[in-house]
């Protein structure tokens, strides 16, 4: 299975996302040693708290179906049509700053999802694409070098 195949999977999965309060939906294609793709997507929820992040539920379809061992995890990310950010004078300053701090502008899987993924792998390939089609490869123990451990 090819990152290219990986990603067209985690959008597939984005069209499930139930995100009718940030309007940002996720898709994420969680490939196993088995060669098994496991998807999910984010859950909102009128608690706001309450809410899943898709690579957890990816995360959990897998674990529910028996498979622990991680290879690689496609995450697509993005608003939903017609709720793209608007481009205010708030958000610009937000551009600014990313700009200075030389962030990739992709998006970047929450902390505590990163530390799921490293329960199980702390090396596990993450292909990352926004909805403009930016996209970058990098390992999770990169962004998330220091996960908790008991
Ligand atoms: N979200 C994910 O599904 N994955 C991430 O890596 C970051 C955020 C979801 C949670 C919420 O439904 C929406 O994106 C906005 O935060």
């Amino acid at each position: 299975m090819d990152n290219r195949e990986l990603v067209e999977i985690a959008k597939k999965a984005r069209e499930n996302a139930y995100a009718p309060y940030s309007n940002f939906k996720v898709g994420a294609a969680l490939l196993t040693k088995s060669g098994n793709v496991y998807k999910g997507c984010n859950v909102e929820n009128a608690s706001y708290g309450l809410t899943v992040c898709a690579e957890r539920v990816a995360i959990s379809n897998a674990i529910s179906n028996g498979e622990k061992e991680f290879m690689k995890m496609a995450i697509v990310g993005g608003f939903s049509e017609g709720h793209e950010r608007e481009i205010s004078e708030e958000n610009i300053q937000e551009i600014v700053k990313k700009d200075m701090q030389e962030s990739e502008d992709v998006l970047i899987p929450c902390g505590a999802c990163m530390q799921v993924m490293s329960e199980f792998n702390p090396d596990l390939e993450l292909i990352l694409l926004d909805t403009m089609g930016k996209t970058i490869t990098i390992n999770l123990k990169e962004l998330f070098p220091k996960p908790f451990q008991l």
